[in-house]
């Protein structure tokens, strides 16, 4: 079954994963929310009547052992950082239309009706487990109060989460030779009765789920081994006193993974109780109708918890009757100047921090939202940073406006009369369907390059036709910068999911009526206002030395690495440090620049990626160069999941003799460094089909 394209006449919920209310923010956390926030605003711009929610993951074992070691109640500990990031996400413009918490009301009531269901349909058993157990502390050690080897790779891991190794979620009595970290002891296993879900039964449904889901390929295809393997039943009960009481047994509270994500739905309900459901109707989205229609749920989610959003939770949805997720985007993890956050060494730049700097926040999100495709790894350097923002914020995006209003209202005291071009015209469609196939393909970067690959054509445009030098007695210079003032604010629709600040000044600065929070698409073409001022800039460059000082500073009070650093956050993963490999020597002789301009090299843009059988490196990808989309054949996947292949940014030999590998056609070559294999690829916004000189 295909879905509809949006924007659809059903109610789309979009929805971020819910962040455990643990510690500070820093901006590795942001990525999924800045790209929640930015699909939730494009479709609104769309048109598509959408819900943008998440909320606080206040129980479970990662907020009561880090309440613990601080000393405080789980309830206070988790509230206090519930507030935190209440206040903390406005600031950087992700605008949850609802933020609730998972021990609010709602969702308390919510999560065990929902629960109550799953029993009164027969989806629950009791079943005598091992549970680990701490005789020392004389405590049970439900998930993260243990640790030990996981049973699938060997590699250390959580009570639940084989965190440092196969990422797979654990069941309790599963991990290899568990130790308590209250005590630090070994612990034991004791029997005891737990209630478990069986996800097994619904085997069948989620295998044709995962046909019908959308959103990036990592979160369609991972799941494939767990659900058409050997499915296993989920204990959704803990020993504990802090979470939602199981609703037949006050001494076990409810794995935190039940109560999670039916904040979805909860918070979908808070926003109904505050807007009225006439504005937005959460039983529409969330419960089917007879014919089993429901609304768009798409979440958005970090790439360490796609079992959990497309094997669990829609089992659970399945079961009581709820709408099935639509769509699942999950993101890749960000890497601090090539390793890994590290939240106890300090070695991250904290949210609060990027703001007290004086960093505009939409920077950070056209950083955080283009910087390679979604699902993609991204790396933030403070360097990487300035090159980005200032090469295509500042002097793309920010130049284009500056100089073309600058001329507008100097010259004509804003939008001098002639109609709009008919280049510009269909430009502007472009950039408008560029902005619209971003959200139907689930690419949040195409959403946030939408507004810069039109500033791009605006400076071409402003150049070919110099108007400084055209007089204006056939209305040429007019014409000009009409399309301009166009182009200006085609780019204010387009920049808004992306840079909404930003948008919003652009917007003032043509003094165009309304808000451009509230405009839909076909804003872009209406005509902008006769008359405004002279503009602002729109963004502040950053400065080299900037740069230099905050790369220092971090470098400085990052401590040094510590074996018993147990940070591994699910925001990031480090690179390893290896050994290098021995230089080849170079080549004597040299080629003249003709020999070298004769190879046609061109950026790329992979769109689909798909394995060759019988050939472990080799992998068959259709990249689109710009002016056609060519069939290559690359042994790349030494270093490279194929998931993660589309939406990378690759360079191509585009004349290269055509050749055959595995019996598939190669019409081209990609370029990677070493035996491994290392895409080479760009980093600014070099579109498909730029040639390489
Ligand atoms: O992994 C985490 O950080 C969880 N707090 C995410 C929960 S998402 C959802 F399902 F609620
Ligand atoms: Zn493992």
């Amino acid at each position: 079954m295909t879905h509809e394209k949006f924007p659809t006449d059903t109610p789309a919920v979009v929805t971020c994963g819910l962040p455990y209310a643990n510690g500070e923010l820093h901006i590795g956390h942001l990525r999924t929310y800045v790209g929640g926030d930015i699909f939730s605003r494009a479709l609104k711009r769309m048109g598509q009547q959408t819900a943008f929610v998440s909320g606080s993951d206040m129980h479970g074992t990662p907020v009561a052992v880090n309440a613990a070691e601080e000393g405080v109640s789980p309830e206070k500990f988790a509230l206090r950082h519930h507030e935190q990031y209440k206040s903390t996400f406005p600031q950087f413009d992700i605008e949850f239309d609802n933020y609730g918490h998972t021990d609010d009301e709602t969702n308390t009531t919510i999560t065990q009706s929902i629960v109550t269901g799953l029993i009164n349909e027969g989806y629950v058993y009791e079943k005598e487990i091992p549970v680990a157990y701490d005789p020392n502390a004389d405590q049970w050690l439900p998930d993260r109060f243990v640790e030990g080897t996981c049973p699938y790779c060997g590699e250390h891991a959580r009570g639940d989460e084989c965190d440092e190794g196969c990422g797979r979620h654990l069941e309790p009595g599963e991990i290899e030779t568990p130790v308590s970290t209250i005590t630090d002891n070994k612990a034991e296993y004791r029997s005891r009765p737990h209630q478990f879900f069986a996800v097994s039964e619904l085997q069948s449904y989620l295998s044709g789920f995962l046909d019908r889901l959308e959103g990036t390929a990592n979160a369609q295809n991972q799941p494939r081994e767990w659900v058409e393997g050997e499915l296993q039943d989920w204990c959704i009960t803990r020993d504990m006193d802090w979470g939602i009481d199981y609703p037949e047994d006050s001494d076990l509270v409810l794995y935190v993974w039940v109560d999670a994500p039916i904040e979805y739905v909860s918070s979908t309900m808070q926003y109904t109780d505050t807007v009225g459901s006439d504005t937005f109707d959460w039983e529409a989205a969330w419960r089917p109708d007879e014919d089993g229609d429901g609304g768009e749920i798409i979440h958005i989610i970090g790439r360490d918890i796609i079992q959990h959003h497309t094997v669990f939770w829609p089992a659970m949805l399945r079961a009581v009757g709820y709408t099935e997720p639509r769509a699942v985007m999950a993101s890749g993890f960000i890497t601090l100047e090539g390793k890994g956050f590290s939240t106890s060494r300090n070695r991250a730049v904290w949210a609060d921090e990027y703001l007290d700097e004086g960093f505009d926040p939409d920077m950070l999100r056209y950083y955080l939202a283009t910087n390679g495709g979604f699902q993609q790894d991204v790396d933030f350097s403070w360097a990487k940073f300035r090159e980005r923002v200032n090469s295509e914020l500042v002097n793309t995006v920010g130049n284009f406006a500056y100089r073309s209003l600058l001329f507008a209202a100097r010259e004509y005291n804003g939008t001098p009369e002639a109609s709009l071009s008919e280049t510009v015209d269909t430009e502007i469609q472009s950039a408008v369907d560029r902005l619209r196939e971003g959200v139907n393909a689930y690419s949040v970067r195409d959403i946030g390059t939408a507004a810069i690959r039109l500033a791009q054509f605006g400076n071409e445009y402003i150049q070919k036709h110099e108007p400084w030098k055209l007089d204006d007695e056939n209305g040429q210079k007019a014409q000009v910068i009409r399309d301009c003032v166009q182009i200006s604010k085609a780019i204010a629709v387009l920049l808004e999911p992306v840079a909404p600040s930003a948008a919003s000044r652009l917007w003032d600065d043509i003094n165009a009526t309304g808000s451009v929070h509230t405009v839909q698409l076909e804003a872009a073409f209406d005509p902008p206002a006769d008359q405004f001022e002279q503009p602002t800039e729109l963004f502040e460059p950053i400065e080299a030395e900037r740069v230099d000082e905050l790369t220092a500073k971090l470098a400085d009070r990052t401590t040094t690495e510590s074996s018993t650093d147990s940070d591994s956050t699910s925001e990031s993963t480090p690179t390893e440090e290896s050994d290098s490999p021995a230089v080849e020597s170079l080549l004597e002789n040299r080629v003249d620049f003709d020999t070298f301009q004769s190879l046609d090299i061109r950026v790329g843009e992979i769109q689909q990626a798909t394995p060759i059988e019988g050939a472990d490196k080799l992998v068959k990808l259709q990249v689109d160069i710009g002016v056609e989309t060519r069939q290559i054949v690359a042994g790349i996947r030494q270093l490279h999941e194929i998931d993660e292949l589309p939406g990378t940014r690759i360079v191509v030999v585009a004349n290269l003799e055509k050749t055959e590998l595995f019996g598939v056609e190669s019409d081209g070559m990609v370029l990677a460094a070493g035996e491994d294999a290392d895409l080479l690829t760009t980093h600014g916004s070099a579109l498909p089909g730029t040639k390489i000189k």
